[in-house]
């Protein structure tokens, strides 16, 4: 046991896992003929309907905590209709939950959006915030009695670091554009991405009315991210109004940002946009969600690869378990309330590689502890190996595998491990 009621868990979200999730933009795009994503959903893990089993499984390998998200798309799949059947289900995934002792720490808004309010402008547009309020207060009024924690929004700075990586990736394709016509010798087809990328902005206005439209995980500027703050500030409201005790925060995806030398102009702007400039907004909260995977390396001219030779995970990020306690403590410097660890994992086939990960990453969480620094729970990301969103189904970042003929589950050695910190 880490400390008296820490929360050991493991997170998922709605569309990764359960299938079929129709209503929302995500299943409409990954369904376009010249969609980006690898492979659409499709019936995911069957989760919508294996919840049981897999609620059971965590609780006889030791967790405690479940983290995972209620979709929009499936409460209100048209503007203004709530569908009492989805609420429902979400109903028993908490009773199952608490029938097994394990906490249910629920995610409003993880990345999908129904479809409607993306033709309605989307995350761009103000009337999203009043959208979102409406969903929230019908969702907590619900089952709000049932819940002791709320994560209204996910990486709610997912858009902004999406601007940042847009703008190398297209720094890239121009350079390559300029020397070479088609295939390039690292293997991209820069004219055919283009041309796809065409068809795909005809597709997306046959859909949305519009070639570019914004989902929650679209590139967004300063401008459009006080829409995601004032959607978590709206949803806060209505959560306190209703119930005020249950205890509410948002989640950040926050990288463990290192100088190699001359970086830190480059830190100190990245973690501004990352983490700092949330601070005025999330004081009030009750709780901050820290998602944590990896490193990111400056040097005197900005972001840099991982180091030579370094062990990459099949999302080419650096293996480094040791960033989750350098970030919680960065965290710390600026920010007192308390933290819960809502997301860490490793996508890897290597299951003894995942034991190790989790392993060094709750030793930095116990160092930070015995530091004073107030944190809650670890939720490590994913409960079984799920629809890593564009990627599909090729990342193996779960405790559990799911075979995608049968849907049959099988305990990696990892979720036992993750649940012997309970004991
Ligand atoms: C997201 C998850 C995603 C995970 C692994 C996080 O950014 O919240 O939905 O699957 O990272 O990439």
């Amino acid at each position: 046991m880490i400390a008296k009621d820490f929360m050991i868990g493991a997170a998922t979200a709605a569309h990764q896992v359960e299938g079929n999730n129709i209503h929302s933009d995500y299943w409409l795009q990954e369904n376009m003929p010249h969609t980006s994503f690898l492979e659409p959903s499709g019936i995911a893990c069957d989760h919508y309907n294996r919840y049981k089993e897999d609620i059971k499984m965590m609780a006889d390998a030791g967790l405690n905590a479940y983290r995972f998200s209620i979709e929009w798309a499936r409460i209100e799949p048209e503007e203004g209709l709530f569908d009492e059947n989805e609420i429902n289900h979400y109903e028993d995934v908490i009773n199952t939950c608490l029938s097994y002792n394990v906490k249910p720490i629920v995610t409003l808004m993880h990345f999908t959006s129904p479809a409607w309010l993306i033709k309605k402008g989307g995350w761009t547009s103000v009337s999203t915030v009043e959208y979102f309020r409406r969903y929230v207060s019908y969702v907590i009024d619900k089952l709000g009695s049932k819940l002791e924690f709320v994560c209204t929004i996910n990486e709610a700075n997912m858009g902004l670091q999406l601007a940042a990586i847009s703008k190398r990736f297209k720094l890239m394709a121009e350079q390559v554009a300029k020397k070479a016509d088609g295939t390039v010798q690292v293997g991209m087809n820069f004219e055919k991405m283009m041309e796809n990328m065409k068809y795909a902005a005809m597709e997306n206005a046959q859909i949305f009315g519009t070639p570019d439209p914004k989902i929650f995980v679209s590139s967004r500027d300063l401008n459009d991210d006080e829409i995601v703050i004032k959607a978590h500030l709206a949803a806060r409201e209505e959560i306190k109004k209703l119930y005020p005790n249950i205890k509410v925060g948002l989640t950040l995806s926050l990288h463990d940002l290192q100088d190699v030398g001359g970086g830190e102009k480059y830190i100190k702007e990245a973690w501004n946009e990352e983490f700092s400039h949330y601070l005025p907004y999330i004081k009030d909260d009750d709780f901050l969600g820290v998602q944590n995977y990896t490193r990111t390396l400056y040097g005197e001219n900005g972001q840099l690869p991982a180091p030579e030779g370094a062990e990459l995970t099949q999302m080419n990020y650096e293996y480094y378990p040791e960033a989750l306690g350098n970030v919680i403590r960065k965290v710390n410097e600026e920010y007192k309330g308390v933290i819960i660890v809502t997301e860490n994992g490793v996508a890897i086939d290597d299951d003894e590689r995942r034991v190790n990960f989790i392993n060094k990453a709750i030793e930095g969480i116990k160092k930070c502890l015995n530091e004073g620094i107030k944190i809650n729970g670890y939720f490590y990301w994913s409960l079984m190996d799920n629809f890593e969103w564009q990627k599909g189904y090729s990342q193996k970042f779960g405790l559990v595998a799911v075979d995608r003929t049968s849907m049959e589950r099988t305990a990696k050695k990892s979720l036992y491990y993750l649940g012997s910190y309970n004991k």
